[in-house]
């Protein structure tokens, strides 16, 4: 067993995370998170979508916010675009990466972007061939890759199906999500298997959200295979509208504390990652979903 020497985190709060919140949070506190996170050291921030505004309105900012953050180079901004309606949208704001959205469940596919499993991929290509014209870069998410809130257990076969499909029609890298949070490791490494049968160890990432508490065992298993691409979510931020009682993914402070534990680098400040989980947590007047921001915190009022 080798462990990645490195891993490249993606946070994916600004999206995965306020996406789910109900309280309308204003797009200069998004921006303000999103700059935060890089100041912090993340080198990829998942900044917003371009769906529908009456699915998700807390993504209807998204030209706000993409056109408020103050870029920084060598950073690499993405958003999520799940048809060429959304691309088109998105293409003004120069993302350096677009992520089309499928799943490995048909009926998750169904509640959240209204459309087959087939018919998503019919829906992706054009936004793939487009996206690649433009010289962006772009990625498939693939959803209910263990279990699914609708069809329960979800087999590896269908992320390798999914998988398949996504590498057929040009998609450059993959994540493999644990979109409501039931995986355990053997799980995750069963569908991380599945995907790896289509891309190579640098296009295939862990998307774990935490809501039975598994989410890091389930990353070290990935990292055991020597998965080194790894999203998190600030403050544990979050959870997807259509998969009811799901919480947010894996806190990203958790995640660089126990990377930065086992020698592993991130390129992260843990202290600004941090501040920048307090900052949008006392705008959502709640304390961060981190057992690491929380041990921190209690140390540094002591
Ligand atoms: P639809 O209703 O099937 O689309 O929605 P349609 O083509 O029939 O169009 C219907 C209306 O939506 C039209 O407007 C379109 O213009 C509009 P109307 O004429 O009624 O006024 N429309 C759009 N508006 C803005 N942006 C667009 C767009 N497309 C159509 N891109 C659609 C299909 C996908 C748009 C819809 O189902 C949707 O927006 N779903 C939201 C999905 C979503 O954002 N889910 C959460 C993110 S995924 C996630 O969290 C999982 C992930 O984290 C991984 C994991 O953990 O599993 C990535
Ligand atoms: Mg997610």
């Amino acid at each position: 067993m080798v462990l990645p020497v490195q891993v490249r985190l993606i946070d994916v709060g600004p999206r995965d995370g306020l996406q789910n919140e109900k309280q309308p949070v204003p797009a200069d506190i998004k921006i303000e998170l999103v700059q935060r996170l890089q100041q912090a050291g993340l080198k990829e921030i998942e900044v917003t979508s371009y769906v529908s505004p009456k699915w998700v309105p807390q993504m209807a900012d998204n030209h706000v916010v993409m056109s408020g953050v103050a870029r920084q180079p060598g950073v690499r901004y993405s958003v999520l675009t799940p048809n060429m309606k959304g691309f088109e949208a998105a293409l003004i704001d120069k993302p350096d990466e677009v992520v089309v959205f499928g799943a490995a469940s048909e009926a998750f596919s169904q509640k959240n972007i209204n459309c087959s499993i087939a018919e998503s991929i019919e829906r992706f290509a054009p936004v793939v061939q487009a996206a690649k014209a433009a010289g962006i870069a772009v990625r498939g998410a693939m959803s209910c890759t263990v279990g699914c809130p609708y069809e329960g257990d979800i087999a590896p076969a269908r992320v390798d199906y999914l998988a398949g499909l996504m590498k057929g029609i040009g998609i450059e890298r993959v994540d493999v999500a644990d979109t409501i949070g039931v995986g355990t490791p053997r799980k995750v490494q069963a569908a991380l298997e599945a995907a790896l049968k289509h891309f190579d160890l640098d296009h295939v990432s862990g998307h774990f959200h935490d809501t039975y508490g598994q989410a890091l065992s389930n990353t070290l298993a990935a990292l055991e295979m020597g998965v080194w691409n790894h999203q998190a979510s600030v403050a544990g931020l979050g959870g997807c509208p259509y998969a009811k009682g799901a919480t947010g993914n894996v806190s990203t402070e958790d995640l660089v504390y126990m990377l930065h534990g086992m020698g592993i680098d991130t390129g992260i400040n843990l202290d600004k990652l941090i501040d920048a989980g307090v900052f949008i947590s006392d705008f959502l007047q709640r304390k961060p979903n981190s057992r690491v921001a929380t041990a921190v915190l209690n140390k540094r009022a002591g």
